[in-house]
């Protein structure tokens, strides 16, 4: 079921979500699915579960292509529980963020370059990748979120910061 997103100003995207305890449960199902309709639905790279209001350390992120961001490689649909991130190297690099729960806009964000990730599925099993690129900067934005914060928090250069229809005028992008 496609689920109403929450928008920045709701201080439910501003909490520290609680980890999962139980796994591989309908509820953690429904959960899931629910996700992934709502993300496909507004054509997102990714979501996570505060966003719609669960306060649940659960992520979920994945496409083929995406008209969000037409350049970035695609990902495969991952379901990321209790996720630990650790940096690989030092490396920070600049690139264009937006979010479902940020409607319109857009701004560049410094992150880690490369990482490794781990975590659990939705069945409970462990699991870890070592990522980098966009791949990697979408697991941090949307690792953040279970911490309540949002991309907006982490832009540094505001002159990079804006409407996304001003500023890509060219180009077909959603909000
Ligand atoms: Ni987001």
């Amino acid at each position: 079921m496609i689920r109403p997103i929450l928008r920045m100003g709701d201080p439910r995207l501003l909490e520290v979500s609680r980890p999962v305890e139980r796994f591989d449960t309908p509820e953690l199902e429904e959960l899931l699915t629910d996700m992934f309709d709502t993300m496909r639905a507004a054509d997102g790279a990714g979501l996570a579960a505060p966003q719609i209001g669960v306060q649940l350390r659960v992520v979920i992120f994945g496409f083929e292509d995406n008209q969000r961001y037409p350049d970035a490689p695609p990902i495969p649909p991952t379901v990321l529980i209790n996720p630990t991130i650790e940096p690989l190297g030092e490396i920070l690099e600049d690139g264009w963020e937006g979010c479902l729960s940020v409607p319109g806009l857009r701004g560049v964000v410094p992150r880690l370059l490369r990482l490794r990730y781990s975590g659990f599925d939705a069945k409970g099993q462990t699991f870890a990748r070592e990522v980098d690129g966009f791949h990697a900067r979408v697991v941090q934005h949307e690792c953040d979120h279970l911490d309540g914060i949002l991309y907006p928090m982490r832009v540094v250069d505001f002159t990079r910061f804006g409407y996304t229809d001003v500023l890509f005028p060219n180009e077909m992008r959603g909000d």
